[in-house]
């Protein structure tokens, strides 16, 4: 980053051309980060590039156009909300990234005051911003900063939240503004639920604070356990304050939440010894923050002083500089995986990195590791990519030792030795050995999990044993095991022996979709392997069929066609087929065909069926497929043609659509009953 010559060296074409690529970057950053609450880059790669326009635009004034991110405030405000309008405007912050700056914003407001100015230092929580409202006391009205003038009522939603106050302790009229945010805690614990369901983590506690308190189902921001201080007095009948130190505290003696930690800084030796603090500090705090706020304390100079177009001239943020920690390159480990990928991994000494510890950081691919040119005992820094995943930023050069060499990647499997390969062109190494262990084991792992053959019990740990053992050599293997055999595992005694069995033993019964999902054949996933079974409804039959008749199948291309052919043209795949059919496993598709369903009585054959809420009875995957066996057709969003909605434990925007448009709701609780007529 940075731009690509000095400022004085661009001509005003250049300049114009270089701004509008770096706005259409940022709108596309600030759309992922506020619109969808999920940043596709870090906080400071966005501030760098914001800068660099600003350098731009300061240098060429005649190129700032009426849409740059510069001339606006931010923020978007959402459909679905009840909108509401700022009486005062909700300005942003102007931000700096280092102690100059900080005193170039100290000495630029020195020169107009006669004595020395004192701010008020807090806390930059990383939240976002609120405005409330109270009547006589009573919390009337709560709204987010939408773009600074117009912003969503999420009156509902905050009063979900303990630290936001239904009633004050005095019955005033006030307006205040402050931060709602996500504690760390609850943050993890949030993250840690979504993985497990499927859905994509938040990236962080400011993301996921914003997608809680956008959720038109207040049942869901109570859930997420979010809190808030509040900062601002902006309109108070009775304001007692003279200070900005003097109001924090009427804020809390009306019972509002107020961070404990602001200090009225005299000089910029004290606000510097108060940033050091906190950025030493911050992991220990229970919520994030991303740099201090220094705002004049005086309220009436604040008021003098006034407002750009955009942004108070009284206060200031100072952000963080992004969290890294150094450490040493130990080693580079591969890791092969069920379809051949060599991904490396490179393990470190243990560091701790914004409050976790850290010792293994993911190279992707053999081509970064190249780029960054990492190498064993180099120094490197690492930071969190969106806050959580750890990467390594750099190498840093200077600490690299003298008889250092470059990394050798491997040109051969780890695991069995055979060459690695570029397919096409992929950036991937790939091992192309199919009785490579390393990837039989993930192989087996995945033929055995939930949504291919579904053999409970049959994980990574119990198939490094087996394959160890010599017992299994390929699925087929596994239909062949005996009781006996099993016993020779570790800590396998009679019950988990049987358990794992039976389980096997069941398996040999399922649906043909499965086992083809479960070979793990590339880019057919488990929808494709659905709707090839129900097609072709033999292995035998899709094994003797053309190209042309796979790509007849409803949206199966080009791409899925080519690949079972190779597939299946392998011989040592002929072979396997050959033996899964010899250990009985089923061949054949047992499932509900498309014209079976059509012609089913089921209530539900011909309705269009949207699906929302925690099911408790059924994974999702099983009730769409259930319905669309009863002749449903399952889609994603309530609309006018939506027939029926099932509503699960908790729904949220879905069913409150689905009652707006007078769709009759299921609950999952009288599903059955429905199932079965
Ligand atoms: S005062 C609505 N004080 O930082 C503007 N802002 O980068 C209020 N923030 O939009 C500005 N902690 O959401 C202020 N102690 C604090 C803050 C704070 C976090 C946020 C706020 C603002 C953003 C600007």
């Amino acid at each position: 980053m940075g731009l690509a010559k000095p400022i004085d060296q661009y001509t005003q074409t250049e300049a114009a051309a270089a701004a509008q690529e770096l706005r259409q970057t940022l709108a596309e950053y600030s759309e992922a980060y506020y619109t969808k609450d999920a940043p596709v880059v870090e906080d400071h790669v966005y501030d760098e590039l914001y800068r660099d326009l600003e350098t731009l635009e300061a240098a060429f004034p005649i190129i700032v156009t009426n849409d740059s991110p510069t001339q606006k405030v931010g923020d978007q405000v959402l459909p679905g909300f009840k909108k509401v309008t700022h009486e005062v405007p909700m300005l942003s912050m102007g931000d700096v990234f280092s102690e100059e700056e900080l005193a170039t914003f100290d000495n630029r407001l020195q020169k107009n005051v006669e004595h020395a100015i004192e701010y008020n230092v807090e806390l930059k929580i990383d939240g976002l911003a609120i405005d409330l409202i109270y009547e006589k006391g009573q919390f009337v009205r709560g709204a987010t900063r939408g773009n600074g003038t117009i912003g969503e009522d999420i009156t509902q939603n905050l009063k979900t939240i303990k630290a936001i106050p239904q009633t004050l302790t005095k019955p005033v009229s006030i307006e205040v503004r402050g931060e709602c945010y996500m504690p760390k805690a609850s943050f993890a614990a949030l993250n840690e639920k979504r993985e497990a369901e499927g859905q994509p983590p938040f990236a962080n506690p400011r993301n996921a604070a914003a997608g809680s308190l956008r959720q038109l189902d207040a049942k869901i921001a109570a859930e997420r356990n979010l809190s808030a201080f509040m900062y601002t007095i902006v309109t108070f009948d009775d304001v007692q304050a003279t200070t900005q130190y003097e109001a924090l505290e009427v804020l809390a003696e009306l019972g509002f939440n107020v961070n404990p930690t602001a200090e009225v800084c005299h000089n910029m030796t004290e606000v510097k010894t108060f940033i050091e603090r906190y950025q030493a500090t911050r992991d220990d705090l229970e919520y994030g923050i991303d740099g201090v706020v220094l705002k004049v304390n005086d309220l009436a100079l604040q008021r003098q002083l006034g407002n750009t177009v955009k942004v108070p001239r009284w206060e200031i943020a100072y952000k963080f500089p992004p969290e890294e920690a150094a450490t040493i390159v130990r080693d580079i480990e591969w890791t092969i995986g069920r379809t051949g990928v060599v991904t490396p991994t490179a393990v470190m000494d243990p560091v701790q990195l914004a409050g976790t510890t850290v010792a293994r950081a993911s190279l992707h691919n053999a081509d970064m590791l190249r780029d960054k040119d990492v190498r064993l005992l180099d120094t490197v820094l690492l930071h969190k990519a969106g806050d959580i995943i750890p990467e390594i930023s750099q190498v840093v050069l200077a600490k690299r030792p003298a008889d250092s060499q470059p990394y050798v990647i491997p040109t051969e499997c780890p695991s069995c030795g055979h060459e690695l390969v570029h397919l096409d062109e992929e950036v991937a190494l790939r091992c192309i050995n199919p009785m490579c262990p390393a990837q039989v084991k993930e192989q087996l792992t995945h033929f055995a999990s939930r949504n291919a053959m579904n053999i409970d019990g049959l994980g990574p740990r119990i198939i490094a044993q087996l394959l160890d053992q010599g017992l299994v050599h390929d699925v087929a293997d596994l239909y062949r095991l005996t009781a006996d055999q099993l016993a020779q595992l570790d800590k396998f005694k009679e019950k988990s022996i049987n358990n794992l069995l039976n389980a096997i033993e069941a398996s040999r019964q399922n649906s043909l979709e499965r086992l083809l999902f479960g070979l793990g054949i590339r880019h057919v996933g488990a929808k494709a392997a659905r709707l090839l079974a129900e097609h072709f409804l033999t292995m035998e039959a899709l094994m003797a069929s053309d190209q042309e008749e796979i790509m007849s199948v409803d949206t199966i291309g080009e791409t899925i066609a080519d690949s079972l052919a190779t597939y299946f043209a392998d011989d040592q795949v002929q072979t396997l087929i050959r033996e899964l059919a010899e250990v009985q496993v089923n061949l054949t598709y047992t499932g509900v065909t498309k014209a079976q369903a059509e012609n089913s009585d089921s209530y539900f054959n011909g309705k269009t069926v949207v699906l929302t809420g925690k099911l408790s009875q059924y994974t999702r995957g099983e009730l769409k497929q259930q319905l669309e066996d009863n002749g449903a057709k399952v889609t994603g969003s309530v609309s006018k043609k939506t027939d029926i909605l099932i509503a699960g434990e908790d729904a949220g925007s879905k069913l409150t659509k689905a009652q707006a448009l007078e769709i009759p709701i299921i609950n999952e609780a009288d599903l059955d009953s429905y199932l079965a007529q």
